[in-house]
């Protein structure tokens, strides 16, 4: 008994009769499956018909076929096939199938292509294949722009179906741009040494985000920037944390004057840094001395002073006025006064008194001090600033104007304004003297400056 065929085999093992040429050949003995209906008569078996069964053929593969016949024959009775598929493809069914005495082939065979599964795609990248998803494409991988493969490059169907190596993966690694804004250079404002600069903020991009992280390094806008070079810096972060930086520098120009000379006899004070532009330097004089020309000047933004130096000369006063307000009036707010009276040039305390203004002339002037000397009694009466000759009728009214009497010695200090601030009626010492003056009618700025020259006078 021979095997029962199915009745399925029918793609490639296509069951058919050869009639040899010449020779009518019967079929016997043949058990026919339930399902076959044609076959009537069973065939006899040949076991030597080179084509009893129809020549194998498999597509995409190879036939490996042993027959009882020997070499050479691939169809004959009984004749063994060994399949195997061709690189890509796989064996759907038995590995071999056997040419049976029914002249069909024992089963049905064929070569399905391998498929490997559908590559998943990156969010931020994408592949391409060579062959699609079939054994031995390869599909490389792009990243979108600013964005990076980590991992392999590429895969590869493989012949069992799986894909060779890991996914990769997008990473963004492309650092954000940034562009700061250009360096400047900035002249201080007038009367500062700062300057008040402001600028638009950086301009960044990124490849793969839209929100940034931009930060500031160092000072900001709109604030006083010191005088020199500043240099700012931006730094600024994407959402994976590149980072990209850029900076630019801002320099402060103060503009000068050249240094303001300081008036023979006089002083300068100025403001802010002295020589600075916007800077005013006020001239002063020092005592017995008197400002002429213009009180203050300005360092301009061209470097140059405005106006011309003042200069300080010498107070000339009129001593030939024949009032006391009109001799007053020339030291109104410039000079001190103080009036030396007594009843004759021999008294005793005049005497002493006198030589120690003498000593101290240079301290009284520094305190802007005049003295005035009313000696005697009419007719004989002297009245002199120095030695310049007051007229009878301005000692008259000294006097009159100060209560100062004739018949005894005494000393009257008036402030600038002529307003009566003590009365002495014995000598005094220069120290006392300077003492009182110092602590009662100097204003406070005087007093400092006439601490920076206590030792002109020694
Ligand atoms: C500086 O500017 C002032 C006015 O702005 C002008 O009068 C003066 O001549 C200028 N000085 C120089 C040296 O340019």
């Amino acid at each position: 008994m021979l095997p029962v065929t199915s009745h399925r085999v029918a793609v490639i093992l296509i069951f058919y009769v050869t009639v040899s040429a010449g020779t009518e050949e019967t079929y016997t003995n043949y058990e026919l499956a339930p399902e076959e209906e044609y076959i009537e008569e069973t065939p006899r078996l040949d076991y030597k018909d080179p084509t009893w069964c129809h020549s194998p053929s498999l597509a995409n593969g190879e036939l490996t076929c042993v027959s009882p016949r020997g070499k050479g024959y691939r169809s004959t009775l009984g004749t063994r096939c060994e399949m195997t598929c061709d690189r890509g493809y796989r064996l759907q069914g038995k590995s071999s199938v056997q040419c049976l005495a029914n002249r069909r082939w024992s089963g049905t065979n064929y070569c399905r292509r391998v498929r490997c599964h559908v590559l998943h795609l990156n969010p931020h990248g994408r592949y391409s294949c060579t062959h699609g998803f079939v054994v031995d494409s390869r599909c490389d991988y792009t990243c979108v722009p600013g964005y990076r493969i980590i991992g392999l490059h590429s895969r590869t169907c493989l012949a069992d179906g799986s894909w060779s190596g890991v996914e990769p993966v997008c990473t963004d690694d492309d650092p954000p741009k940034i562009k700061c804004p250009l360096s400047r250079v900035k002249v201080a404002e007038p009367g500062a040494l700062t300057a008040k600069v402001s600028w638009d903020p950086p301009v960044t991009t990124d490849t793969a985000d839209k929100t940034l992280d931009v930060i500031l390094v160092g000072q900001g806008p709109d604030t006083a920037f010191k005088e020199g070079a500043t240099i700012v810096r931006y730094k600024v972060y994407d959402l994976a944390r590149n980072r990209a930086g850029c900076k630019f520098i801002i320099r402060v120009q103060v503009r000068r004057c050249e240094t303001p000379k300081t008036p023979l006899h006089g002083y300068l004070s100025c403001s802010s840094d002295r020589n600075n532009y916007g800077a005013v330097c006020e001239y002063h004089c020092d005592g017995g001395y008197e400002r002429k020309g213009t009180l203050s000047r300005v360092c301009q933004f061209n470097h140059s002073w405005s106006g011309v130096p003042a200069e300080c000369q010498q107070m000339e006063f009129k001593s030939d006025v024949t009032t006391a307000s009109a001799l007053l009036d020339q030291f109104y707010e410039k000079r001190r006064l103080l009036i030396v009276s007594a009843p004759n040039i021999v008294d005793q305390e005049y005497r002493l008194q006198n030589i120690m203004i003498q000593k101290s002339a240079c301290g009284l002037d520094l305190r802007h001090v005049t003295v005035i000397e009313l000696l005697g009694s009419p007719p004989r009466e002297r009245g002199r600033i120095k030695d310049k000759q007051l007229q009878p009728q301005v000692i008259q009214g000294l006097r009159q104007a100060f209560r100062i009497s004739r018949s005894y010695f005494s000393m009257l200090l008036l402030d600038e304004h002529g307003a009566d601030r003590e009365r002495f009626i014995s000598t005094v010492t220069s120290d006392e003297l300077f003492a009182y003056i110092d602590d009662f009618l100097l204003p406070e700025d005087e007093r400092d400056r006439l601490e920076l020259h206590r030792d002109f006078c020694e």
